[in-house]
């Protein structure tokens, strides 16, 4: 099976360069060809270049050579969403109602709301039903463009419902086309009944969950919720120490809420990503430099939510590289919609296009472990792209916002 897509009126995010990510001043340069023609093979990115030097006669041997026409449409890699929740056993509408009123984040999950209320209800949920709520959001995601997405874990809480999540999640990788990522997040949130003895929460994570977790071989990170009012750095120490020992690498959520020192732990554990990040200042910034660690933003629960937003110019200008995931989840960011997320990072954090692209493409396959075989037009890199409606520019991709421009989505070679 092979797919020719022609007649491109521009090839976007091509890279031969074999980076991992693009840093700094060089986000602000992406490498694209006008009037182009792509051609996938077995899955793969097997050539491309513009229509001027297409040479029909190179596959003439194809037996089942399927060709498009891409006149006035553009094609991009598939989005990777480094970040997000989307196994969950059921919406929180009711909380974000709450939260209209005016209840902040931190009191909602005081009265027993938030991820507590995920984590009260999964019990209630079977297997199956987690399994096929799960795989209409991956289908929702897929044909808005995502071809690359990071489940977590962290509404179970319990051995027994943590795996029960990392499970489903290792079902999915299995039966869904896109690229799927998973993270042991069983330090989400202290369950009520640990409430007065912290600690005792954290030991059960560290010799109970992480050893189980790596024994079924479930999850490819390990995650913790570094932040004011649910995990301290002493916790987060213990606990990716722990996953190290098992080689879970850490992807962490940190400074959501505070300048909670999350984002030193991670990169002291060489963590592939910490994310949210809202509260990152000179000190953060100085420790991510020169670390191998992908700060990640996550504008649509820094807006569900009405947070203050991470200062991605600052982190830029640094020299930093930024990757943008969606956070997808129940309570905080209810939108796996990348195209949205891409959006926001030029409304609201400013980023020009090109910034947001290499955010929302390489670097935040560089943060889910999948820069390797995704995140670019690359020779040999996985046949996941897609084509666009007809568009002005690849700037148009920002700036029309909050509607769907992705017309064709191609996963592993084979068309959606
Ligand atoms: O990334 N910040 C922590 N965890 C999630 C929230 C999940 C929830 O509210 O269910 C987040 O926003
Ligand atoms: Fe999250």
């Amino acid at each position: 099976m092979s797919i020719l897509i022609r007649d491109i009126k521009e090839l976007v995010q091509v890279d031969e360069t074999g980076r991992r990510f693009v840093a700094g001043k060089e986000m602000s340069e992406l490498k694209t060809i006008k009037d182009a023609w792509l051609f996938m093979k077995d899955g793969l990115i097997h050539s491309y270049g513009p229509m001027s030097e297409l040479d029909m006669n190179a596959f003439e041997n194809e037996d089942s050579l399927t060709e498009l026409d891409a006149t006035g449409r553009m094609v991009f890699p598939t989005f990777c969403d480094s970040h997000t929740h989307l196994v969950y056993p059921a919406s929180r509408e009711i909380e974000y109602i709450d939260k209209i009123k005016g209840l902040s984040y931190e009191e909602i999950a005081k009265r027993g709301g938030g991820i507590l209320n995920s984590a009260k209800k999964i019990s209630e949920v079977s297997e199956d039903e987690l399994f096929e709520s799960a795989m209409e959001r991956l289908d929702e995601i897929m044909y808005m463009g995502t071809g690359a997405v990071e489940i977590k874990s962290g509404y179970g809480l319990t051995v027994e419902s943590e795996l029960k999540m990392l499970r489903v999640i290792k079902r999915l990788k299995e039966a869904h086309p896109i690229t799927i990522k998973s993270t042991f997040l069983g330090a989400h949130a202290v369950p009520p009944e640990y409430k007065a003895d912290q600690t005792k929460y954290v030991d059960l994570v560290i010799n109970e969950m992480i050893p189980r977790v790596a024994a079924d071989d479930l999850a490819d990170y390990i995650d913790v919720f570094c932040d004011k009012g649910f995990f301290t750095v002493e916790d987060t120490d213990r606990i990716l120490n722990a996953g190290m020992k098992y080689g879970l690498r850490p992807k962490i959520h940190a400074n959501e809420l505070d300048y909670s020192g999350g984002i030193q732990v991670g990169v002291k554990y060489n963590a592939l990503s910490v994310d949210h990040l809202e509260f990152t200042g000179k000190e953060e910034i100085e420790a991510l430099l020169n670390s191998e660690t992908m700060p990640t933003v996550l504008p649509g629960a820094a807006f569900f939510l009405g947070m203050v937003y991470a200062p991605i110019r600052e982190m830029i200008d640094a020299g930093l590289p930024v990757a943008l995931a969606s956070d997808f989840n129940p309570g905080s960011s209810p939108s796996g919609n990348m195209q949205f997320i891409l959006s926001m990072g030029s409304i609201a954090y400013k980023m020009i296009p090109e910034e947001g692209i290499h955010s929302t493409t390489i670097n935040s396959a560089y943060a889910m472990g999948v820069d390797e075989t995704l995140g670019t037009i690359t020779v040999g890199k996985k046949a996941n792209v897609y084509i666009t409606d007809e568009i002005p520019t690849y700037e148009y991709m920002p700036y029309y916002y909050g509607s769907n421009k992705v017309a064709k989505v191609i996963i592993n070679g084979e068309i959606k």
